[in-house]
């Protein structure tokens, strides 16, 4: 295990009935709040009335930021810098999924530096502050509303950067399980696809001595695949929709990575994909991560073994190492697929023709990955595997 510092100040507000805390969390903040939100779910199941109640009740001067799209994009980011800026907003709360909470966190940094937000996203600058914002969750998936990463889209140059800064966690973050009821199909299977995969770009690195970090990321995994399947059988069970929301903050706050360095390389290839096709976020991972597996065996074989014995269940019997991993891959493949992810480009139309592309874009930084190095020519080979 490595040495580590672990420090998340996120105030998780989680279970049923909690958006009512939202007036007492509003109570503590300026006077001036910018309301963040997507495309309209929050107005058609009912949220957005109770947030602006609550809102005129702490007597607040309420501005809106309506339309962040899914992969939030550097132009509406921009827009909402401009608004803090130009009415020296106080506050933002953001409504919604990940993209939603991503775009804050930018909007929020952005708001309060001199230089333009673009550059502190690809690096070339430091977020030294940012606004402080509060969160109401509606999608469980991308662990953002307890973490300070973010992913912006810049469509002008197919790039999709994350970034990060201990400046941009969320004050607060609400997450009442009743908010994902309305969440369709495609999305809620989507989100699941996602905190696997956050776990196991985490579960994935060459540190040793981690069997608590091993036990927690394992029991992720195993209640998503445990809960996953009540919950495309009922997407009104909320038992199933508060457990699933759970295992999305917990997937990606911090908890798994303590004394260990995730690979994070399947995040990196599915980001370069998405710049290029504007395709969800997971649907993306749930095509590439089997795919990794793979490739990334010839590193610490043993993971690969411990995935499919631990969570998967695999019988050893006589099996070589390589035919348990095999099993594991193919069991996750499996599961996935069972539940309605795609497995394939072509599920996207994604062609041999944009292959160059986004492999240029996934290495343009040079070798990335930390448990396994890839590089253009090995993501080259792993998009054609995937095609
Ligand atoms: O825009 P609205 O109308 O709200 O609709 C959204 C959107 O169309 C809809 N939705 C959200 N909550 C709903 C709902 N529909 C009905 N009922 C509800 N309660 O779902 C659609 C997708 O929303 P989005 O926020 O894009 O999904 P998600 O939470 O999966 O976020 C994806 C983004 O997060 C980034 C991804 O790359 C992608 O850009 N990521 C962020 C991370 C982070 N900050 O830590 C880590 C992740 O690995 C990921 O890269
Ligand atoms: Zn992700």
């Amino acid at each position: 295990m490595n040495p580590f510092v672990f420090h998340n100040p996120t105030k998780l507000i989680f279970g049923k009935d909690q958006n009512k805390a939202l007036l007492e969390q509003l109570n503590n903040v300026g006077k001036k709040v910018l309301l963040v939100y997507g495309g309209g779910s929050i107005k058609r199941n009912g949220l957005y009335n109770h947030v602006i109640e609550s809102l005129a009740r702490a007597d607040k001067e309420v501005f809106e930021l309506a339309g962040i799209e899914p992969n939030p994009r550097l132009t509406t980011v921009k827009k909402g810098v401009e608004i803090c800026q130009k009415q020296h907003i106080d506050f933002i709360l953001a409504v919604g999924g990940g993209s939603v909470i991503d775009a804050t966190k930018a909007i929020a940094a952005g708001a309060t530096s001199d230089v333009d937000i673009w550059d502190i996203i690809t690096k070339k600058e430091i977020a030294h502050s940012a606004l402080p914002f509060g969160t109401i969750l509606t999608l469980a998936a991308t662990g953002s509303e307890m973490n300070s990463g973010s992913v912006i889209t810049n469509w002008e140059s197919n790039q999709k950067v994350g970034w990060g800064s201990p400046h941009v966690f969320p004050s607060f973050s609400i997450l009442d399980p009743e908010n994902t009821l309305s969440v369709p199909m495609d999305q809620t299977v989507y989100g699941m696809v996602d905190m696997m995969s956050h776990v196991l770009e985490a579960y994935f690195h060459h540190a040793t001595n981690t069997p608590l970090q091993d036990r927690i990321c394992e029991s992720i995994l195993k209640t998503v695949i445990e809960t996953a399947p009540k919950l495309i059988n009922d997407l009104h069970d909320i038992e199933a929709r508060e457990t699933i929301l759970y295992c999305g903050t917990m997937a990606l706050n911090g908890i798994t990575q303590m004394g260990a360095r995730g690979d994070w390389g399947s995040h990196n290839i599915e980001h370069a994909i998405s710049a290029v096709h504007d395709i969800p976020h997971a649907g993306g991972l749930a095509i590439i991560f089997p795919h990794w597996l793979k490739k990334s065996m010839n590193e610490r074989l043993e993971r690969h073994v411990q995935l499919a014995t631990e969570v998967f269940n695999v019988n050893i019997d006589d099996k070589s190492q390589e035919e348990i991993a095999l099993e594991g891959i193919e069991r996750l493949s499996e599961f996935w697929t069972s539940l309605g992810a795609p497995n394939r480009l072509a599920d996207y139309d994604i062609k041999d023709d944009s292959i160059e592309r986004m492999a240029d874009i996934a290495s343009e930084n040079g070798e990335f990955g930390n448990f396994k190095k890839m590089n253009k020519t090995s993501v080259t080979e792993l998009l054609k595997d995937a095609l």
